[in-house]
């Protein structure tokens, strides 16, 4: 990602000059998600520019998270152990700027480098993803997620598939 780095969302970022076109998105960044990152409910990073790094490209939060093994297609529950609950790392949010077509894949992909190297520190199995509507759904279905919990719009990703494809580029 030449000349673009992701980092904790601070004051420094112009987060009322953030728009991606979904009213309930810009208004977690610039009203909530800060008091977010305070109680540590959720870890909030934004994707910036060297040369502006106060003019926010889009954002993503992470959470932690816990999926009823149950819930999870056979094809992915036979290739975890018998746990109830499986850790997972939870995006809740993921958005970019209106003038940044393109840029979701790109904060996606941050995003599971960035979940994928803390994992080593606090161990989670999957990545879930809360679609907002069928278009979002259909994003992560584009990046491999796979849906479950009867729902079209809860996704998940095996970290085993995140970091093949991370062995893979290393290569
Ligand atoms: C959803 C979002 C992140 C996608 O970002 P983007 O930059 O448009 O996505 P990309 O161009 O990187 O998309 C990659 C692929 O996902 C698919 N995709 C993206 N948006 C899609 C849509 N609305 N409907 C169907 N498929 C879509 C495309 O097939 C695309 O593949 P292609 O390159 O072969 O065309 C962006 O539209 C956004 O920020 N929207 C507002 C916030 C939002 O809805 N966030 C969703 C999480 S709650």
């Amino acid at each position: 990602m030449n000349g673009l780095r992701s980092e904790a969302l601070s004051s420094s970022h112009d987060r009322e000059g953030f728009s991606c076109g979904v009213a309930a998105l810009d208004n977690y960044l610039q009203r909530q998600a800060s008091q977010d990152m305070r109680r540590h409910v959720a870890a909030v990073f934004v994707m910036v520019s060297e040369d502006q790094p106060q003019t926010i490209l889009g954002y993503y939060t992470l959470a932690s998270y816990a999926v009823e093994t149950s819930g999870l297609p056979d094809e992915a529950v036979k290739k975890l152990p018998r746990y109830p609950t499986t850790p997972a790392t939870l995006i809740g949010r993921l958005a970019r700027a209106v003038d940044q077509p393109g840029f979701g894949s790109l904060l996606l992909a941050d995003a599971l480098g960035r979940i994928l190297s803390n994992t080593r520190e606090v161990a989670s199995a999957l990545v879930v993803v809360d679609a907002k509507d069928d278009a979002a759904a259909a994003f992560y279905h584009k990046h491999g997620f796979i849906p479950f919990g009867g729902t079209a719009r809860k996704l998940f990703l095996p970290m085993k598939t995140i970091a093949g494809a991370a062995q893979r580029r290393a290569r």
